[in-house]
């Protein structure tokens, strides 16, 4: 599914915009992530961290998981923005590939700005993803 340009911008700029709901009072590194579905809604996440740290999720996590529990499993983009333009971490692009490995990855800036656009399978090679899976 190739993506328009208004769409790219759109997911950026609503990943940027949910920052401001960002949970991260201990590593005061905000991430917003906006994840589309093939049916075309935009499902946003942030980071929520905890006191026991490993208890945090990520952005694209959180947005993933929304978007699962109202029945979307179908993800052709998503966008990410992190402080720095980082981009989405390993545990991340494993629970991305779970639903589409070949996924375009956007990251943004805090202003909404496109900053760079790459793919699932050019962050997460070889991946370990449901159709290499086959019990013998
Ligand atoms: N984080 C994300 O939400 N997404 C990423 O892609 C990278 C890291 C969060 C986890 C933690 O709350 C904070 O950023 C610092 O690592």
């Amino acid at each position: 599914m190739a993506l328009d340009q208004a769409t790219k911008k759109e997911l950026c700029k609503q990943a940027a915009a949910v920052r401001k709901f960002a949970y991260a009072p201990y590593s005061k590194f905000p991430v917003g992530a906006a994840l589309l579905t093939s049916t075309g809604k935009i499902y946003t996440g942030v980071n929520v961290e905890n006191i026991s740290y490993p208890n945090g999720i990520c952005a694209e996590r959180t947005a993933v998981f929304k978007a699962v529990s109202e029945g979307e499993k179908s993800f052709p983009a998503i966008a990410v923005v992190t402080p720095n333009g980082g981009t989405p971490c390993g545990a991340c692009r494993q629970v991305l590939a779970e639903f589409n490995w070949e996924m375009l990855i956007l990251i943004g800036n805090p202003e909404g700005e496109i900053l760079r656009e790459t793919t699932l399978a050019d962050l997460l090679p070889e991946a370990f993803e449901p159709g290499q899976y086959q019990l013998s």
